[in-house]
């Protein structure tokens, strides 16, 4: 009896160390793997790490699949799970790209994630050119689309989405699409309410870029994930973009990370890159410099950490946009933003990245 209390007052003294880590603001490690191990690839992160992925090259890039099994245990298609990729006439679609995607994953026991189902780009051209109705009937379009998608990946096995991507401003508007000036507002509870419907297990995301840089974008989109739960809105979660770059503060990445934390969503960083190259204003002749290198590594290692440190049971992982730079969206501009460089070599943001993981 003596030794019974003894042991469960040491276990008592245990607990509380580790709770007085989380009060100074520092999560302790949450890992599978033991903290003092070194990490060897992405995965053994202590949530999903995964990346945005194209078929063809899951299946034809024998380079790329090998670094996509070493390093990742979670995929998103980049554009094969696109409306318009998908929507080839009403009530007709073609799964193809997406049915590779998760046929990849599941062959190899990832987690699959959905993106994305109400945009306001990548829009079918042929309801672009002949479709038009009232209310109701693009209520009717937009619904059963979401419904036969939804139902079509839940077989496939994908278990979370991304219902609507992008529908602020950066000053915190609505953004005007065909979406919102056809149906309204109230587009987004729809797209929720009919996602759920159709796969009641599935985890919902609202998804979103520039949470990071502004705040006026911040507050309007946290206010209306707050309405919407508010009005019984089934959303499980909130994905930042995190479209970076290599000059991006800390500062302004943990403010994304604790305003999407006080929804207590789960949070998806779903689709990291760090640009070298200014996105909007790209300089044709740059050269990724040894500093420039530096620089991108303390920005991956910064986002990595600033995520470590957010409630683990919020934490539902960071996706990549692309795997290695030869394919990234940016690249063209040019630039170098992905952890493996075009010959699929670690690059220093990969170091970044895994000492972020390291730390305990
Ligand atoms: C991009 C893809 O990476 C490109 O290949 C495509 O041409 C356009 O879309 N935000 C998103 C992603 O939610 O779907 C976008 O992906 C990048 C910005």
């Amino acid at each position: 009896m003596k030794s019974i209390s003894k042991s469960f007052m040491t276990l008592m003294a245990v607990a509380m160390m580790l709770s007085c880590e989380r009060c100074s603001g520092e999560a302790p490690y949450n890992g599978a793997r033991p903290a003092s191990e070194p990490v060897s690839a992405l995965k053994e992160a202590p949530f999903p790490f995964g990346a945005a992925v194209t078929p063809a090259l899951l299946y034809d890039n024998a380079q790329y699949a090998t670094v996509v099994k070493r390093e990742l245990n979670s995929l998103t298609g980049e554009n094969a799970m696109k409306m318009d990729m998908i929507s080839k006439g009403y009530g007709l679609y073609d799964w193809t790209g997406g049915d590779r995607v998760a046929q990849f994953a599941r062959d190899n026991g990832m987690r699959i994630h959905g993106h994305t189902l109400v945009w306001y780009r990548s829009l079918p051209n042929w309801w672009m050119d002949n479709f038009s109705g009232d209310r109701d009937a693009w209520i009717a379009l937009l619904t059963t689309y979401i419904t036969d998608v939804v139902t079509h990946f839940k077989a496939q096995g994908v278990t979370s989405w991304d219902v609507v991507n992008e529908a602020f401003e950066d000053d915190g508007s609505w953004r005007h699409c065909v979406w919102y000036d056809n149906i309204g507002q109230d587009y987004m509870d729809i797209a929720f309410q009919t996602a759920h419907a159709a796969d009641p297990d599935a985890l919902l995301f609202y998804n979103d870029y520039g949470m990071e840089y502004s705040a006026a974008k911040r507050v309007a989109i946290c206010n209306e994930m707050k309405a919407m739960l508010g009005r019984g809105i089934p959303i499980d979660g909130i994905g930042l973009q995190m479209h970076v770059n290599v000059n991006t503060p800390k500062y302004d990445m943990v403010a994304a990370l604790d305003a999407a934390a006080e929804l207590n969503l789960k949070i998806h960083i779903s689709e990291l890159d760090v640009a070298v190259n200014d996105i909007n204003r790209p300089d044709p002749t740059l050269t990724f410099t040894d500093e420039l290198k530096e620089k991108q590594k303390t920005a991956y290692k910064s986002m990595v950490e600033a995520y470590r440190a957010l409630p683990s049971d919020l934490q539902f992982g960071i996706t990549l946009w692309g795997v290695h730079d030869a394919q990234a969206w940016l690249a063209p501009n040019p630039d170098w933003p992905l952890p493996f460089d075009k010959d699929f070599n670690k690059k220093l943001a990969y170091d970044g990245i895994i000492e972020a993981l390291e730390r305990k």
